[in-house]
């Protein structure tokens, strides 16, 4: 079995459009019998970003060669998982903020990365990120999406070989019905299970 990380960002929860593909991708998933999925609901774990303190103390444990404290319990979790799927909404161009801290969470040096003689390397056990999200406009392809080119960038900063955004957009322009909007966007994610 395979150990399959589900980072859920879907601030809006049940009435996610987000969330609602990436659990179609996930019963995809399941259907295979071949992964363990442990979810991880951001909005529920009381995540701290670097200020003050929180900054400071991490530069302490960090010199101290602390890995082993609490805070970076994330950091290991996600190093450790061997698949990666995340779902957040598009917002503001990229996705919640919640999901950057999040992102700062996992950044530890020793944990998720490295300074090695080419610079950083990714630490990271994963071989294979999938970014789930859904737009209220149509952005792929052009420089105002930054959601999922961030996640890809993060992707190979951590060391994940392969990445795939899987989307539905114009889901609030009103030309194509939503459903048919998401239905396209389901389709797609079971093709990526045939070779997650
Ligand atoms: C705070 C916020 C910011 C948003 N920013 C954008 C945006 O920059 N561009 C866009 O096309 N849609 C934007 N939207 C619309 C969402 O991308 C769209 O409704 C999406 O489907 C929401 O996903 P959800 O149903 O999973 O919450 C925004 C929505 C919210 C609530």
């Amino acid at each position: 079995m395979k150990n399959v990380l589900y980072v859920d960002c879907c601030i809006r929860r049940e009435g996610s459009r987000t969330k609602e593909l990436a659990e179609h991708f996930l019963k995809e998933l399941e259907k295979t019998g071949e992964y363990a999925i442990t979810g991880l609901v951001l909005m529920d774990e009381g995540l701290n970003f670097m200020a003050e303190g929180f900054f400071r103390q991490r530069d302490e444990l960090l010199a101290g060669k602390n890995f082993a404290h609490p805070r970076f319990c994330h950091a290991h979790q996600f190093a450790e998982a061997d698949k990666i799927v995340i779902a957040a909404p598009f917002w503001d161009l990229s996705f919640p903020a919640l999901l950057k801290v999040y992102i700062e969470n996992l950044c530890v040096e020793g944990i998720t990365f490295k300074t090695g003689e080419r610079g950083l390397e990714g630490l990271c056990k994963a071989d294979h990120m999938v970014y789930l999200t859904t737009r209220g406009g149509c952005y792929a392809g052009t420089p105002l999406e930054m959601g999922s080119r961030y996640m890809a960038a993060m992707a190979e900063f951590f060391g994940i070989g392969r990445y795939d955004c899987i989307a539905a957009e114009g889901l609030d322009i009103g030309l194509v019905p939503v459903e048919e909007l998401l239905g396209a966007a389901k389709k797609e994610a079971e093709e990526v299970v045939k070779t997650f």
